[in-house]
């Protein structure tokens, strides 16, 4: 896909990788509905990437907030090519420390939200004559289950279910679904989930963004469904 003027939806772009995917987005040319709770924060990365990126305050894990906005926002011809559903969360600790309420926040964010808006994008992307693309941000805890997370486990296998059987069900309607497993990336993510500190070993946003362009990229008739990302050294410097 060109993404010369194509019209995108990235959610969680308040911050991490949502808003590294938001700039390359806009450095192509593309528009980009930028979703998250934190308004102060979205209007902050309009101030950094200008008029193309539009600040939507939303909550993904209410299940009616995205159907009046994508009512309003996607009219005529104005339809969208690109959905990243990104925006996502965890709570860590061993299985008997999770309380009940963390867990469906863990479920309504990363895997109720991801339902919640796909399920009003695709009719639009199948109106859309051009190709469309939705790509879904899991997590290498999407593949493998460890100690200490085994919720964000659940919800992240239960993106890979979604986006494959997604990927069968949409093809012949012209929409490539791909997911991502990135290993450790440098963001809030681990101080939000109380899991510690980043550090310089883990990947950068930058640099997980630059594959989600090229899986944007590809030719309209070649799909890259899933991509695995991993520090070569994860370790963190002595
Ligand atoms: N960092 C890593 O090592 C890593 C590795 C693999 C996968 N991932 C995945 O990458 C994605 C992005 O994480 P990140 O690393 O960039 O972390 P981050 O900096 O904490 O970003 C998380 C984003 O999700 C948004 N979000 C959370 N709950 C939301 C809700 N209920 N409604 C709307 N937006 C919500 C946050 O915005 P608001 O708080 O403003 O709503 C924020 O923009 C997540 O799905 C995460 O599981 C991260």
């Amino acid at each position: 896909m060109d993404l010369e003027k194509k019209i995108s939806i990235v959610t969680g772009a308040s911050s991490g990788i949502g808003t590294a995917f938001s700039r390359k987005l806009i450095e192509k040319g593309a528009t980009v509905y930028g979703l998250a709770r934190r308004i102060q924060k979205l209007e902050k990365v309009r101030e950094q990437l200008g008029e193309r990126f539009i600040p939507v305050q939303m909550d993904i894990t209410e299940p009616l907030k995205p159907e009046s906005w994508v009512q309003e926002a996607f009219k005529g011809e104005h339809l969208p090519h690109v959905l990243i559903n990104n925006a996502g969360m965890a709570h860590f600790g061993n299985v008997e420390d999770v309380t009940v309420e963390q867990w469906h926040t863990m479920m309504n964010t990363n895997v109720n939200g991801v339902f919640y808006l796909t399920r009003l994008i695709v009719p639009l992307m199948k109106k859309n004559p051009d190709h469309s693309h939705i790509i879904n941000i899991a997590s290498v805890a999407g593949l493998l289950g460890n100690p200490q997370i085994s919720g964000y486990n659940a919800t992240k296998f239960a993106v890979r279910g979604f986006s494959e059987a997604l990927f069968k069900e949409l093809r012949y309607d012209n929409i490539k679904v791909s997911t991502m497993f990135p290993g450790s990336i440098a963001t809030d993510f681990f101080e939000n989930a109380d899991a510690g500190n980043t550090h310089p070993n883990m990947m950068h946003p930058s640099d997980v963004a630059d594959t989600l362009i090229h899986l944007l990229e590809t030719p309209d008739n070649l799909l890259i469904n899933e991509v695995t990302l991993r520090p070569l050294n994860p370790k963190k410097p002595e």
